[in-house]
């Protein structure tokens, strides 16, 4: 469903993501693991066009994303869902507004069938509806994550980007924001493409693919990981200080360089 093919980003003169290659299973739950600042949530939004890349290309259902104006990028944006690394909820706006904004902005929807659907949508997240007139400072950061998943589910996507959904959670709220993700992608038959530092994810997760100095280094199925003798992975997962991955420098010495095109 989603392709990438040796994408690439520079920011400045150092590249991020520096030959990506990726194949996204379709209705299928992938998780992007990688240390902080390797690139995941750069990665995520060249998928979805947020980031342009610098080279290569990322095809969803056959079309080149990298290649399209804006116009056509906005009708593209219909098949995907982003759930934000912090929220990122309107803090001058209620819940229902924050979650019924892009019905009002996109459709002529009346007031009524938008105060319909994000009930819906918040009961399908788990929340009480008395949560509808409450503003983001008045929730907590699980309850604010659940918005912005309710958010994201309006539109009915056929693919959810998540960057790092359960971060900051406890255990039990991670364990239900996971469970919920896991859901709603068998009940709708989303893909969903999870960045994440939680390794219990992996219990919900179909596929894993690891990001590093630029560069996917591993990808596998999920159930396998905790067997997996992939070393970038062995020394991720169980946070080793030894490994290929190094601590302090990432190993491949082309990465943060100026490089030709
Ligand atoms: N718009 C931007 N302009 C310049 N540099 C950027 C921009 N966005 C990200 N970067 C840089 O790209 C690098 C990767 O950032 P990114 O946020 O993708 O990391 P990450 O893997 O998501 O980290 P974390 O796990 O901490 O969220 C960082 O060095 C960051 O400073
Ligand atoms: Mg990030």
């Amino acid at each position: 469903m989603i392709e990438i093919i040796n994408l690439r980003k520079k920011f400045g003169n150092r590249w991020i993501t520096n030959g990506v290659n990726l194949e996204i299973p379709k209705n299928k739950m992938t998780v992007i693991i990688g240390r902080s600042g390797e690139g995941k949530s750069v990665l995520l939004k060249q998928i979805i066009g947020l980031i342009k890349a610098t080279s290569g290309k990322v095809i969803v259902d056959g079309v080149d994303i990298t290649k399209l104006n804006e116009t056509e990028l906005q009708k593209m944006y219909k098949k995907f869902g982003y759930v934000f690394q912090f929220a990122a909820l309107l803090d001058s706006l209620n819940v229902l507004e924050n979650i019924g904004l892009t019905l009002l902005e996109h459709n002529n929807m009346p007031m009524e069938e938008i105060i319909k659907i994000v009930r819906e949508k918040i009961s399908l997240v788990n929340l009480k509806q008395e949560i509808l007139y409450k503003y983001p400072n008045e929730l907590s950061g699980g309850m604010k994550k659940r918005v912005g998943l309710a958010r994201t589910l309006v539109r009915n996507p056929e693919i959810i980007l998540y960057d790092e959904p359960t971060t900051g959670l406890d255990p039990i709220t991670s364990r239900i924001v996971h469970e919920l993700m896991a859901d709603m992608q068998k009940r709708f038959q989303i893909t969903s493409v999870v960045v994440s530092h939680d390794v219990e994810i992996f219990k919900y997760a179909d596929y894993v693919a690891l990001l590093n100095a630029g560069k996917i280094r591993y990808f596998g199925e999920a159930k396998d990981i905790w067997e997996c003798d992939n070393p970038y992975v062995y020394q991720f997962i169980r946070g080793l200080a030894n490994g290929p991955m190094g601590v302090d420098t990432p190993v491949d010495p082309s990465y943060g360089q100026e490089e030709d095109l």
